[in-house]
């Protein structure tokens, strides 16, 4: 019998294109999401590139009882992987308390009910956001943490504490934090992708957007870092391949191939591209020109990033495999499905 996998935050960005993966290898998929930040739609897309419509529940997984209940009907889920969370950065510094009752009270009330009805695994969506500026780059797992910059950041930085200490405590938890890199594009068939609210605090959505006629111009941020042409340096992953390593990281949970109870992996291509590097790619990908202008930086904002993949690459068998352009692409194709442009 397929083995049943919870996915928290299932209609959102990362969670669709993960689903849509595990269901390709065999999974039997649930999704919890309290469609705070996606659209029940969502479903039916996947159903449309799968075939399957996942099972779907709407509700706060940050309501204990709610969760307890959830879990008392689906004894048989084998595996969490929790991408539920709030996530902007800007609004986390408006509202601290919402980011962190959101965010926290999700991932323990998960881990009581791991408890209580013995779910042994869970993968966790953390973020590059944990490690700051680094002093050294790339970014190794053992690059150290530094202080967050914002209330969504320390939320990552925290959960992966609460996790590393509940699996200390109880051996019958095991678990993977994946730190994500900057998650970028959407599936090729344009049929999911990226829907941010309101105006896109993030790069390539406001690339999208302005390409689309949606916003007059693209602000770039700073040109006067020390970088290959003095725009902020990000390591860009394309969200299917990031989506993939998800079904390695829940093998690897569920076939006891891990080497400890709680590991972490960083997951992005392992190259650094400049803001000005993605609008270049973006025109040339797409043939579309792009509106923009330099102004100056944007406050909170780390100079350059990327990672180093090689434990992901030999520990998990996984590898970023799409090209920049081919990604960039992908983006341009889910807006204009997105605004109905031919
Ligand atoms: P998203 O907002 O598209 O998806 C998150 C989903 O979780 C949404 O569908 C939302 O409705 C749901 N949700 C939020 N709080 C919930 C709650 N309490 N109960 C039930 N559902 C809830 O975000 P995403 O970009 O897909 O990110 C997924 C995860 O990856 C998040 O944990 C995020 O912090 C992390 N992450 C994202 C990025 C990025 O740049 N997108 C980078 C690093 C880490
Ligand atoms: C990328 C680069 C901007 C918009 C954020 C979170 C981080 C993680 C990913 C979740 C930067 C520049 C952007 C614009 C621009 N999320 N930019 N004009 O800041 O690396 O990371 O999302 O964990 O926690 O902080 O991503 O896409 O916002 O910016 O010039 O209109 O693009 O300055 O250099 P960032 P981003």
């Amino acid at each position: 019998m397929a083995k049943k996998i919870l996915v928290t935050g299932g209609t959102g960005y990362i969670g669709s294109h993960t689903v849509v993966e595990l269901q390709a290898s065999g999974y039997d998929v649930v999704i919890v999401d309290d469609l705070s930040n996606s659209s029940i739609d969502v479903l039916d897309n996947i159903e449309k590139i799968s075939g399957i419509k996942p099972a779907f529940e709407q509700f706060d997984l940050a309501d204990a009882a709610k969760t307890d209940e959830f879990f008392s009907r689906n004894s048989d889920i084998e595996a969490i992987i929790h991408f539920a969370a709030s996530k902007a950065v800007g609004e986390s510094v408006q509202k601290p308390l919402l980011y962190y009752r959101n965010n926290l009270m999700s991932l323990m009330n998960l881990l009581d009910c791991q408890l209580k009805y013995n779910v042994a695994n869970i993968v966790f969506s953390s973020s590059c956001t944990v490690y700051g500026q680094p002093d050294v780059l790339p970014v190794t797992e053992n690059t150290p943490r530094k202080d967050a910059e914002s209330p969504y950041g320390n939320t990552k930085r925290v959960n992966e504490d609460i996790l590393s200490d509940s699996i200390a405590a109880f051996p019958q938890l095991k678990g993977i934090a994946l730190r994500y890199f900057n998650p970028i594009g959407a599936h090729p068939t344009a049929l999911i992708g990226e829907l941010p609210l309101g105006v896109p605090q993030n790069l390539v959505p406001f690339i999208t957007q302005t390409a689309a006629g949606l916003r007059d111009e693209l602000k770039v941020f700073g040109d006067d870092y020390d970088t290959v042409d003095g725009s902020a340096v990000r390591d860009y992953i394309n969200v299917v391949d990031l989506a993939k390593a998800h079904v390695v990281a829940i093998e690897r949970l569920l076939e006891g191939k891990n080497k400890k109870n709680y590991e972490i992996f960083n997951l992005g291509t392992g190259n650094g591209l400049s803001v000005l590097e993605i609008v270049n790619g973006f025109e040339k990908a797409t043939g579309v020109k792009l509106n923009y202008k330099i102004v100056g930086r944007r406050a909170g904002d780390i100079e350059k990033i990327w990672a180093d993949t090689t434990f992901a690459n030999e520990e998990l068998g996984w590898k970023a495999e799409k090209g920049t352009e081919e990604t960039l692409l992908s983006a341009w194709n889910w807006e204009k499905k997105v605004r109905g442009i031919k």
